[in-house]
């Protein structure tokens, strides 16, 4: 008979030894996993449904392997120019790869500046859960010296975020975080928690409150989706508001809201 201890192990190697999983933050698939050991019948159960809720929270936006190890061959190529056009349509061509990143395509030109336009020119972001959305940064209006930190669950994603700072000599770095479990601990002038918090509550209902009032930044962007994956739309712009306004309930925060094609967004000032 196996202890606890040895069957979550045996149940975290089993999962991240599909290339699918191999990435992710071992501290998300040991949170997700101890979870689901504690509820399922037996480990194989426990780690189909692991495999499972890794995939509605990372994996369903990555819809093709990312091919990383191409865009840093192409990355070496690029002229370090963030408003080349050359760059620039290599960059959208990249961002197409994650669905969050892919709907935002069509108001990239002015969501940022829309959304945080007020507040510019930033000086330090904190992206959070960030995809690839850091490479949205030619679209931001952001101050020469901007202090860039970014996080997500996945190594091979924050390994070509690093390389690609470094390639366009911008301060910045990204880092494998899970947000169920830790709050970045970066003084910023802007959090981004874009389309995130349906991810982080299906994991812990807990964790986004958490985040919102542990994050030591001046203003927090956060978004919902406007329609699922699937392209569904009925009643969730509905729900993810009055999620949002249980999020900020009993808070103090200056909150302006802002409806974009397929994203609503809430600016808060703490
Ligand atoms: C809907 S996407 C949003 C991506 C990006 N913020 C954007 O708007 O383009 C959700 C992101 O959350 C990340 N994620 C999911 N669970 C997470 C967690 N517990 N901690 C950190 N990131 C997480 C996923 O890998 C994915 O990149």
């Amino acid at each position: 008979m196996s202890t606890p201890t040895e069957l979550l192990a045996e149940l975290i190697s089993l999962v991240t030894a599909s290339d699918k999983y191999a990435s992710i933050s071992p501290d998300l698939v040991r949170e997700i996993g101890a979870k689901e050991l504690a509820k399922r019948r037996n480990l194989k159960e426990a780690v189909k449904e692991t495999r499972n809720k890794l995939h509605q929270v990372g994996s369903a936006f990555q819809e093709k392997p990312i091919p990383y190890a191409a865009w840093l061959e192409e990355l070496a190529q690029l002229p370090v120019d963030l408003q080349d056009e050359q760059v620039t349509a290599t960059l959208k061509r990249q961002m197409g790869m994650h669905a969050s990143t892919a709907e935002r395509l069509s108001i990239l030109p002015h969501f940022f500046k829309d959304a945080l336009g007020s507040i510019a020119p930033l000086h330090s972001i904190l992206d959070l859960a960030c995809g690839l959305n850091p490479l949205c940064l030619p679209w931001m209006p952001a101050a020469a010296d901007m202090e860039y930190t970014a996080c997500d669950i996945y190594a091979d994603m924050t390994g070509y975020l690093n390389a690609w700072f470094a390639h366009f000599k911008i301060n910045g770095k990204a880092s494998v975080v899970d947000l169920t479990q830790s709050v970045p601990s970066v003084s910023v002038q802007v959090a981004l928690l874009l389309k995130t918090i349906p991810c982080l509550d299906q994991v812990d209902k807990n964790a986004a409150k958490r985040l919102l009032q542990g994050l030591y930044a001046q203003y927090i962007l956060a978004s919902f989706p406007a329609h699922s994956l699937g392209g569904k739309s009925k009643g969730m712009l509905q729900n993810y508001e009055t999620r949002f306004n249980q999020l900020i309930e009993g808070e103090s925060w200056k909150v302006t809201k802002m409806e974009f094609t397929g994203e609503l967004a809430f600016l808060i000032e703490k």
